[in-house]
Order: C-alpha cells, then sequence, then structure tokens
C-alpha cells in the first residue's frame, strides 16, 4: 500500500513540474524585462539644455553640391565616406570602387565618371550592380556627383 502510495505521488509530482516547467512564464519575463533595460539604455538623449544633440556623419564633414543626392542615392552601397565599407558592400561581389583611391581617381576621367553614374556599370564592362541613375538625376546634378566624388579623394 504504502509503495503504491510512493509512485503515485512521484507520478503526480512528475506530472505537475513538468507541466509548469513548460507553462513557467518568468523566463518571458526576464527577457521581456531585459529588452525593456536595452532599449532605455539605448535610446538617445537629449543635450542638458533640452535641444537635440547633432548627429556626426562623414559627409557633413566635406561639404560639396552633390551632398544631399550621393547621401540619398549612393551611400547605401559606396558609404557615406565613399570606402564601401558598409556591410552591404561586404557582401557585393565586386565590391563597389572604393572612391577614395587615389590611384583610381588619378585614372578616370570626369566624363567617364559621368558616363557610369548615368548609363550603370553594365555598358563600361563593370558589375551592373553600379545602377544606371540617368532616370534619376538630370546632366547638371551628374556634375555635381562627379565634383562630390573626386572631393572623396584621399
Ligand atoms: C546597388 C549598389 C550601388 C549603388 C546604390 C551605387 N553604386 Fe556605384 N558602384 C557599385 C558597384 C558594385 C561598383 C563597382 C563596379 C565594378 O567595379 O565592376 C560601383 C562603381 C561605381 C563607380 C566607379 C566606376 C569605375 O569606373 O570604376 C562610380 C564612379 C560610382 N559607382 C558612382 C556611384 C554614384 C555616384 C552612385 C549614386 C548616384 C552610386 N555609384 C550608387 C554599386 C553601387
Amino acid at each position: 500500500m504504502m509503495f503504491r502510495k510512493a509512485i503515485s505521488f512521484i507520478f503526480v509530482a512528475f506530472f505537475v513540474f513538468a507541466c509548469t516547467r513548460q507553462h513557467d512564464p518568468r523566463a518571458y519575463w526576464a527577457q521581456y524585462k531585459k529588452e525593456r533595460l536595452d532599449s532605455a539604455v539605448q535610446a538617445p538623449k537629449l543635450n542638458a539644455d533640452g535641444t537635440i544633440p547633432e548627429v556626426k556623419t562623414e559627409a557633413k564633414v566635406a561639404s560639396s553640391p552633390g551632398d544631399a543626392k550621393f547621401e540619398s542615392l549612393c551611400v547605401s552601397c559606396h558609404g557615406s565616406d565613399g570606402a564601401a565599407s558598409g556591410p552591404a558592400a561586404l557582401a557585393m561581389n565586386p565590391r563597389p570602387r572604393n572612391l577614395t583611391d587615389a590611384a583610381w581617381q588619378g585614372k578616370v576621367t570626369d566624363e567617364h565618371i559621368a558616363m557610369v553614374i548615368k548609363n550603370g556599370g553594365a555598358p563600361y564592362g563593370l558589375s551592373a550592380t553600379m545602377p544606371a541613375w540617368g532616370a534619376v538625376v538630370n546632366d547638371s546634378e551628374i556634375a555635381d556627383l562627379v565634383k562630390k566624388i573626386r572631393s572623396l579623394k584621399k
């Protein structure tokens, strides 16, 4: 009799334990709390005087007329410094041209750069990953982009 009681107690205890483990909400609470604290830490803070802190980007340092277009159209691949060092660039094959490269800057003409921007890489034997921007930017904006690219030279 004692033995059967002990066995059924063990079974019941096991099932209660198994069920509560499975539905134990404490792990979720802990995760929730951790994420809430993490997000509070990363939240951008205002300056002490209540003004919005200035975001420092490379592009703001060097200023040229093509800046805005370059920021919106080109940085996703070429990077704001033009060195194609971003995560998307690392995944591309071939990598986007490192526009800061002085040797490359020395051997291409402004006309060539303008044509590649206008018609994309493919017509010039370059990667088709370099899109054609002719439908997006006009010739004077392309001229500004060429100046911008020249200003990236290191
Ligand atoms: C989708 C990614 C992508 C975007 C966006 C992009 N490019 Fe490119 N670009 C490339 C890749 C990849 C190459 C390298 C092609 C090669 O070497 O075969 C390249 C090459 C170039 C070159 C070098 C051409 C040469 O002769 O080596 C110039 C100049 C250039 N891009 C300018 C721009 C400008 C200006 C913009 C924005 C209007 C832009 N790119 C946007 C991917 C991109």
